[in-house]
């Protein structure tokens, strides 16, 4: 099988639903890259995988290191990487020098940056110099000390702000554009109005395509379940469950047991 380009997943627009996942490391890229169109190294990674408080401490060299992993696992999905906060904001030039970089060291084959109307001139400069862009607009996480918190956007008056910015972005080049925590009439009506695939994150059924995270779609934050996160598994509380039996049967020496130990081999014997 062919791999998918973002050329693929432009054509996509109004055909059947765009199917994808954030990844982080080469096993669970492996496990999605038969299902998956595109795979995101989303800069979600530094909340999900490091601890960090928000995705503002992301850095390139952290993008860098997961976009390499999840490459490893890819053969068929097209991998989109995160440009990380501060490395595209200044203008153009910056944004180019970093996205070469991403897709150079990663194998990637397209870059996603926040911003609509402010971000237009960018993206027109990546696109036009070979650089897919997958834009990303509504709630954009890296702005999340200026937009005063993770709330829905583009309700009421603010409604027109995010369709200027999905306009811009298409018109600019972008060959996706994510909407995040958007209301579902305007998510419905973006994708209607323009010319590319919207992919909705809590956004609206309607949309050309869906991402989520896939630690939370697996339910590996039993603390954590945002309204718009559907849990598909419950990997952390199996996770805790496994890691408790370990622990009582290593305290009562019932792990491990005659199977998960080596016996003496009597001499010539075959050894294991
Ligand atoms: O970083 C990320 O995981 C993302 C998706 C939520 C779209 O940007
Ligand atoms: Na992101």
């Amino acid at each position: 099988t062919k791999a998918i380009t973002a050329e693929d997943i432009r054509a996509r627009k109004g055909q059947d639903p765009i199917v994808s996942l954030t990844a982080y490391t080469t096993p669970m890229a492996g496990l999605m890259d038969d299902t998956c169109d595109f795979v995101l190294v989303g800069d979600s990674v530094g909340m999900v995988l490091h601890g960090l408080p928000s995705t503002l401490g992301v850095t390139m060299e952290m993008m860098v290191l997961h976009g390499q992993a999840v490459a490893r696992g890819l053969k068929r999905a097209l991998m989109v990487i995160d440009m990380p906060f501060g490395s595209y904001e200044e203008g153009p030039a910056q944004a180019f020098g970093n996205a070469a970089r991403l897709m150079r060291e990663t194998g990637a084959g397209a870059v996603k940056l926040e911003g609509g109307v402010e971000m237009a001139e960018t993206i027109r400069f990546l696109v036009k110099r070979g650089i897919p862009v997958m834009a990303h607009i509504g709630l954009t996480p890296q702005s999340i000390n200026t937009l005063g918190g993770y709330k829905v956007q583009g309700r009421d008056e603010q409604a027109e702000t995010v369709i200027a910015d999905a306009h811009a972005v298409a018109e600019a080049g972008a060959f996706a554009v994510v909407l995040e925590k958007v209301p579902q009439v305007l998510a419905d009506q973006i994708t209607a109005e323009i010319a590319i695939p919207t992919i909705g994150i809590g956004a609206s059924a309607g949309c050309d395509g869906q991402v989520l995270v896939l630690d939370d779609m697996l339910g590996m934050f039993a603390a954590f379940k945002p309204k718009f996160v559907k849990r598909y598994a419950d990997l952390g509380p199996m996770a805790e469950a496994a890691i408790k039996e370990y622990a009582t049967e290593v305290r009562s020496r019932s792990f491990p047991a005659a199977e998960h130990v080596f016996a003496d081999a009597a001499p010539g014997a075959k050894k294991d």
